[in-house]
C-alpha cells in the first residue's frame, strides 16, 4: 500500500502534537448529553404507509429520476408550516448551504458572516464568486460598519447567520438584524438548524417565533438535529427556488433522497405541526434547558458557562488536554458528553458542549453539572 505523502503525514502529525487528532468511535452512553436529537425522535416510529412500490432508492438526480412524488408533498407540507413561498430540500445541511451560498454569490457581491458561522457556510462562501466579509459574532455594531463601508458597491450585498449558534448555543438580536438589512437593502440568510423544533410553540424556529418571516430573504432549516433524521431545505421566494434548481451544484449533481426518507420527513412534520406529542416534548425540553441554569447556579458554575436560552450549553474549560480529560472522566460515568477542541473553536476557548434533550433526567443533569463543578474547584 502506497504511504501518506510527507506533506499530508506532517498535517496529522501536528494535528496529534496539539492533542487535537479526530479518530472514530462508537457513541453509546448512559446519559446522552450530545446529540442533536433534541426531542427523542432519532428513535421514534415513523411509517404511514405513504410508500410507492415502484422506486425505492431515487435512481438519479432531482433533475433527472429522482424528484418524486413524496418531494412535493413534503415540500408542500414545508411551506405551510414554515409560512414560506417556496421550500426546496436538499440531502443535508451541508448541501443546503453549499448549494445556496455557492450560487447567489456574483463577482462584485458581498457577503457579510459571523465569525462563528458553521462550517458548511464557510465552505459555501468559498465556493461563491462574492467577497465574503467575516464579523465579530453576534457584533451588529461591527457589521454596521462593514455594511457601511461596502454600501456604494455596485453588487449585492447580503448577511449570513445562524438563529441558534452551533457551537454557542446563543442567537443574535435577530429583529435589529433584520432591521440593519433592510437600512442597507441586505439580503439576509438565517440557518435555523438549531432552532427548528426549538424556538417558538411548535418549535417553527426563531425567524417565526419573531414573525419575521416576510422580511428574510432565506432559511435553512435542517432535519439531522431536532427531526431526528436527515436532510434539510431552503425557505424562500418561488423565484429564488427557480434560481437554485438551476444553479444550486449541491442539488443538481448529486443522487436524490430516496422516497421512504422523504415520507418519513413528512411524517415528521405532520407530527411537529399536529401532534399534542410534540407540543409535551418541546414543553420537556424547555424544562430540561431552565433545570440546567437553575443547577450550574446551584453549583456556582454559571460563570463557566455561555449563556444559551437553546438547548446547545456550553461550558469553556481551555486546553485540549484538560477539556478532554474531563469528558473522558464524564464518559467513563456514562455521561455521553464530548469535548470541542481546538482547531474547531479558537484556542483558549476549548468547551464541553451539552446537548440538552426533552428525555434527559433531572438527577442526571444535576449528576453532570455536579461533576462539572467538582473538576474546575479542583
Ligand atoms: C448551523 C448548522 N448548519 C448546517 C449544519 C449541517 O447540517 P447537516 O448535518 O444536515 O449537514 C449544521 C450541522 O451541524 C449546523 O450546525
Amino acid at each position: 500500500m502506497k504511504q501518506l505523502p510527507d506533506k499530508l503525514a506532517k498535517r496529522l502529525e501536528q494535528r496529534l502534537q496539539n492533542n487535537a487528532l479526530r479518530k472514530l468511535s462508537v457513541y453509546d452512553p448512559t446519559f446522552d448529553f450530545s446529540s442533536n436529537d433534541y426531542l427523542g425522535l432519532a428513535a421514534a416510529e415513523f411509517n404511514s404507509g405513504n410508500k410507492s412500490q415502484k422506486f425505492q432508492g431515487a435512481g438519479g438526480s432531482r433533475l433527472l429520476t429522482g424528484n418524486h412524488k413524496a418531494y412535493e408533498v413534503l415540500e408542500t407540507q414545508i411551506c405551510s408550516f414554515h409560512q414560506s413561498q417556496a421550500a426546496l430540500v436538499f440531502n443535508s445541511g451541508y448541501a443546503a448551504n453549499l448549494g445556496l451560498l455557492g450560487a447567489i454569490g456574483q463577482r462584485r457581491d458581498h457577503i457579510f458572516y459571523d465569525a462563528l458561522a458553521h462550517a458548511s457556510i464557510r465552505d459555501g462562501l468559498q465556493l461563491s464568486n462574492a467577497k465574503s466579509l467575516k464579523y465579530r459574532h453576534n457584533d451588529l455594531t461591527h457589521l454596521e460598519e462593514l455594511l457601511e463601508r461596502h454600501k456604494e458597491s455596485t453588487g449585492t450585498l447580503y448577511v449570513v447567520t445562524e438563529s441558534v449558534f452551533s457551537m454557542d448555543g446563543d442567537s443574535p438580536d435577530l429583529e435589529a438584524l433584520v432591521n440593519l438589512s433592510e437600512r442597507y437593502g441586505a439580503y439576509l440568510i438565517v440557518d435555523e438548524a438549531h432552532a427548528l423544533g426549538v424556538i417558538g410553540e411548535r418549535g417553527h424556529g426563531l425567524v417565526q417565533a419573531l414573525q419575521m418571516q416576510d422580511r428574510v430573504f432565506a432559511r435553512i432549516v435542517t432535519f439531522g438535529k431536532a427531526l431526528g433524521y436527515h436532510g434539510a431545505a431552503v425557505l424562500g421566494s418561488e423565484a429564488l427556488k427557480t434560481y437554485l434548481v438551476n444553479f444550486a451544484r449541491s442539488l443538481i449533481y448529486t443522487t436524490a433522497l430516496a422516497q421512504d426518507m422523504v415520507y418519513s420527513l413528512a411524517d415528521r412534520y405532520t407530527w411537529l405541526s399536529k401532534s399534542t406529542e410534540a407540543l409535551k416534548e418541546i414543553e420537556k425540553l424547555h424544562r430540561n434547558i431552565a433545570l440546567l441554569r437553575l443547577y450550574t447556579e446551584k453549583y456556582g458554575v454559571d460563570k463557566h458557562f455561555i449563556a444559551s436560552d437553546s438547548a446547545i450549553h456550553s461550558v469553556i474549560i481551555p486546553g485540549n488536554d484538560r477539556v478532554k480529560t474531563l469528558s473522558a472522566s464524564l464518559n467513563e460515568a456514562g455521561f455521553g458528553v464530548l469535548p470541542i477542541l481546538a482547531p474547531t473553536v479558537p484556542q483558549g476557548v476549548e468547551r464541553l458542549r451539552i446537548c440538552l434533550h426533552s428525555y434527559n433526567e433531572s438527577d442526571s443533569i444535576e449528576g453532570l453539572v455536579e461533576r462539572i463543578a467538582s473538576f474546575l474547584k479542583d
